[in-house]
């Protein structure tokens, strides 16, 4: 039975329950990550198919000295969506900034990498904020009134689809001010088989990232969705310029959850992920229309990846 319950398993069986009732059935990507989808999620970063991370990683390493130069001192480096900020010592070794704010949803996972941060920069105030960066929350007293660079890696902004990527890169401008900088990352189009590799690959670690959302709300808004019913498909849109991560009932299948019956029929598929890949033009109109101004783009040797630096754009009418 499901008593009382937090605010954030409301929103998990809210939309869980709206998901379902769909006519094309569909669930948030964000409830993808509970512990275990955190943990997936991490492996998945490590597989040879799943090249985003290791090539921004390399490419964030190389182009450090030019975006340092391009960031002026003093500045205060927010992450938005911080998670295990693996990508962060890149960053902070560079620019020195005045303080690192990392945002994130889970408390527990941002003390704990926050910790390990400030181990590595004695020296750098070091100051977590537990908060759901699609929505306002308030700075720091310290950092309040400092110059501020988001930073926004690994592609997160292509889970968001474009008009909510637009809502959220327009909601950052206005959290982090003008003259802000922003620096983020955008997984590129390319051949639709290194993408289907990449969101299905052969150990079957991204299946059970995308499974694990199973077993997720039958733990937790007491379902009995049966797991074997199911299985993962990562597909290619392509009018939509994006993946989409499925999961496609083998059979005929009858449930429940939180006490709210749904059926599928054999073949018929929840949606839980799209990761939209931008072109060049794309990307740049992505984030010229969220109320950024790109001033730098870089991408590694073989264009797989980009990372662009942006400016806010002052509140100014133009022709
Ligand atoms: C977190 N995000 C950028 C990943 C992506 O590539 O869209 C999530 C992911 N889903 C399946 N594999 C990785």
């Amino acid at each position: 039975m499901l008593a009382t319950l937090d605010a954030q398993t409301q929103a998990f069986r809210d939309d869980v329950l709206a998901g379902l009732a769909a006519a094309i059935p569909a669930i948030p990507a964000r409830w993808l990550y509970d512990r275990a989808g955190s943990e997936l999620f991490d492996a998945i970063t490590k597989l040879p198919s799943y090249y985003p991370t290791r090539t921004e990683t390399a490419l964030l390493t190389s182009i450090m000295p030019e975006v340092a130069a391009l960031i002026p001192t003093g500045t205060a480096v927010v992450e938005f969506g911080a998670g295990s900020a693996t990508k962060t010592p890149i960053l902070l070794d560079a620019i020195h900034p005045a303080a690192y704010v990392p945002v994130d949803i889970s408390g527990d996972y941002l003390e704990d990498s926050a910790a390990q941060l400030s181990a590595g920069f004695p020296g750098l105030p070091v100051i977590p904020v537990t908060a759901d960066f699609t929505r306002p929350f308030a700075f720091p007293a310290l950092v309040a009134d400092l110059p501020k660079l988001g930073f926004f890696p690994g592609s997160t902004i292509g889970n968001f689809v474009p008009r909510s990527a637009t809502d959220l890169l327009r909601h950052f401008r206005e959290l982090l001010g003008t003259g802000a900088l922003l620096l983020i990352g955008m997984d590129r189009v390319k051949p639709v088989e290194r993408l289907i590799a990449a969101y299905d690959d052969p150990d079957g670690v991204t299946a059970r990232f995308n499974l694990n959302l199973i077993e997720r709300i039958n733990r937790e808004l007491d379902g009995s969705i049966p797991p074997d019913a199911f299985r993962h498909e990562a597909r290619w849109n392509d009018i939509l310029s994006r993946i989409e991560m499925h999961l496609v009932a083998t059979r005929d299948v009858a449930f429940s959850v939180a006490g709210q019956p749904f059926a599928l029929h054999q073949g018929q598929s929840i949606h839980s992920e799209n990761s939209h890949k931008y072109g060049r033009r794309g990307g740049r109109v992505l984030l010229l229309a969220g109320g950024w101004t790109p001033l730098a783009e870089w991408t590694d040797p073989a264009g797989d990846f980009a990372v662009i630096l942006a400016e806010a754009q002052p509140n100014r009418s133009a022709p």
